[in-house]
Order: structure tokens, then sequence, then C-alpha cells
């Protein structure tokens, strides 16, 4: 059989947490939390699988959820989007690659930002598409619009942006947003997915600007989302997709060949869970006392903190520690102190080391504060 994508191995997360339980090291490299999910959530999903609620539900989605959903966006966003611009998918992840699916097509060119997310190169080359990596500039990780702007040609049919974005920590800043409004504006058959699945955890009362804003929104705009980021329950599975409603015919219509519907309790459970804002308002709140804590634990360490505006990872540098590569230096910590984390450069399609690695912070503080302890041995 001949790869369709060659270049995709065991993804470094997966080394990365099979290393880190070898060795009986913390785990801070792979991105989910190790605390318990809200009781009352768990109760809804008992209750809904206990009353019965397990077989298919509707392909695009149970009403009440894309309702709750659709609730949410108001209240964060005072967007009105309709129950026909949103499709309940298996993570976040089932939502790129559908929405991705439904507009390249072979030889169209998509824009990628790095270090990207690593799902998004291999759903375009499944496609027939053509990455082009524009790596984030500067040791600020800044939008790089000017080689954005030379690198759109008639061939770029998309452009894929992540805010607050991993494994930076970075979030799109207001100046940012109204640069991306020009652009679409300027390019009129440019598509755009803006993967949010981070959008309740930004930090220090920063807005998150969203592209639900954009003024082509209802049109050539993608929002990824995942209850799986939102509710500590990255196990479930469960994203979703908020398109303009032609984009989104073609996002069920892959959906419904990918996995046709999704878990029928927890979507019930989720659409009883949104009726109170609080669960969604306080996620940012919570995750910046564990940045904090974090930052804590490290303090008077060798490693340099960046700054971490949003998501749950911390990027670190190492520059005055080690001269190693960020992969080694990743497996030398994990080996050598038991502490694990991610190597940044496999985030980006051309081999660029910036020494950096990240290291998730969704835990328990107490497992915050042994990383710390560990870390300023080093
Ligand atoms: C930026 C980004 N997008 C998408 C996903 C995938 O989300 P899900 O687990 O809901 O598929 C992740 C997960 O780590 C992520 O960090």
């Amino acid at each position: 059989m001949v790869s369709k994508i060659p270049n995709s191995g065991t993804s470094i997360f997966t080394i990365m947490s099979q290393m880190s339980a070898e060795h009986g090291a913390i785990n801070l490299a792979q991105g989910f939390p190790d605390f318990e999910l809200d009781p009352q959530l768990l109760d809804l999903v008992a209750h809904y699988v206990k009353k019965g609620a397990n077989q298919y539900a509707p392909m695009a989605g149970l009403p009440a959820l894309q309702k709750g959903i659709a609730a949410m966006v108001m209240d964060c966003y005072e967007r009105p989007v309709t129950t026909a611009s949103i499709t309940i998918t298996s993570g976040a992840t089932e939502a790129l690659y559908a929405a991705i699916t439904a507009v390249v097509n072979l030889g169209d060119e998509v824009l990628v930002l790095d270090p990207s997310y690593d799902s998004y190169r291999p759903a375009i080359q499944l496609n027939g598409g053509i990455p082009i990596s524009i790596p984030l500039e500067g040791t600020d990780f800044h939008m790089p619009w000017e080689a954005i702007r030379k690198a759109i040609n008639s061939k770029t049919k998309l452009m894929v942006i992540n805010t607050p974005h991993n494994p930076t920590g970075t979030t799109l800043s207001k100046n940012d947003f109204e640069e991306l409004n020009r652009l679409m504006k300027e390019h009129p058959n440019l598509y755009l997915i803006s993967d949010e699945v981070y959008e309740h955890i930004v930090y220090d009362g920063n807005t998150h600007w969203t592209a639900h804003w954009l003024d082509c929104a209802a049109k050539r705009v993608c929002v990824t989302n995942s209850f799986g980021k939102t509710f500590h329950a990255t196990g479930w599975k469960m994203g979703y997709a908020i398109a303009g409603e032609h984009w989104t015919n073609e996002i069920r219509k892959i959906h419904q060949f990918l996995t046709f519907s999704v878990n029928t309790p927890i979507q019930h459970a989720l659409a009883d869970y949104l009726s109170e804002a609080e669960r969604y308002t306080n996620i940012g709140k919570d995750y910046q006392l564990r940045r904090d804590a974090f930052v804590k634990a490290i303090e008077g360490s060798r490693f340099t903190l960046l700054p971490c505006q949003g998501t749950y990872f911390q990027l670190l540098s190492y520059k005055k520690i080690a001269d190693k590569n960020d992969k080694e230096m990743a497996e030398w910590l994990t080996v050598e102190h038991q502490i694990a984390s991610i190597p940044i450069s496999v985030f980006y399609d051309e081999p660029t080391d910036v020494s950096l690695l990240r290291f998730c912070f969704a835990k328990n503080v107490t497992t915050i504060q042994d990383a710390g302890k560990i870390l300023c041995k080093i």
C-alpha cells in the first residue's frame, strides 16, 4: 500500500507519554487534565445512560445541544448563530477534518502557521491539498501578516489559525483581529478555519478575539471547539464546528460518513450542563490559578518562562541550561529527572529548534508543585 501521509509516524504525544510511564515521570507532556470533572456533569451523563438515551443521536447533533451552543455563542460573543450552522463532532479533531475536507480540492494551497497543532497538515494532504507553512514571528510568536499576504495566490483556498494558541500560549490581539478582517476582505475567495478549542481559557482579563466577529463569518469562516478542553473531559472526544450554512451542509455530508453521529447520553448531559453560564465562564479563572501556581513553583529555576496568555500550556526556554536540541532535552528530562514535556520543534513542518519545551499545567496543584521542585533543581 502506498501511504497517503508517508511522513506521519507515531505522534510525539504518544511517544512522550509512553516514555513518561516507563520512567515514572510526572507527565506534563500530553494536554489532558489530571483532575476530576464536575460531579454534576458526571451525574447528568449517568442519568441519561440509565434513562436509556443510548441509541444513535441525530446525525448533525442533538437539537438541545445545538441550541445550548448557540446560546453560549450569544452569551460570550453576542453573535446569533442558527442550529443549522452547528455540527456536533467527535472532538474538534473531526470538526477540523470535516471542515478541511469540505473546502480543500486537489492542488489547493492551505496556509498553516507554524508551530501548529499536528492534525491540520495530514488532513490537508489527505485531501490532495498543499500545506504552505508560514512560521509565527519573533520570540513572542506574533502573526506574520506580511508573509501571509505574500503567500496568498490564486491557488490559496484556506487558512487555518488557532487562538488561544497551542503550543505557544499566545492569543490573537485586537490589532491581529483587525488585520485578519482586512485580509479576509481583500481575498473574497479565501476560507478561514479558526481553531478555538481553548476559547474559555484566556488570562489576565484579556478578550478572546474570536473569528465569530469577522465580517465574513457567516459565509467563509468555520470555528472549531472542544468540550474535551472546556470541561476537562478530553477522553469523551466531544467537539463541534460552527460554520456558514453552505459550508455546514458540506461538513455534514462528510461527518455523515466519518462517524454519522456522536455519543447520545453525553450530548444530552452537555445540553443540560450548558444552561448555567458560570460553568464555562469560570474555566479561565480556574486555569489562571494553575498557571500562576506553575509560575510560582518554578521561581528561581534556570528555565526562562515565556508569557502565557491562554491555553493550559507554558513554554519554557532551557537556553541557559543546555545546548541539546529540544527532542534530546525532553528525553533527558524524562529519563534523568522524571518530568515529561513536549519539544516544540514537532509542531513545525521545517526542522526548527528554538530550545523551547511545552509543559501542560492542567494538573492538580500538588502535581504542579512536585513538577516545580524537579525543574528548580535542574
Ligand atoms: C489546538 C487544538 N486543536 C484541536 C485539538 C483537538 O481537540 P479534541 O481533543 O476535541 O479533538 C487540540 C487538542 O489538543 C488542540 O490543542
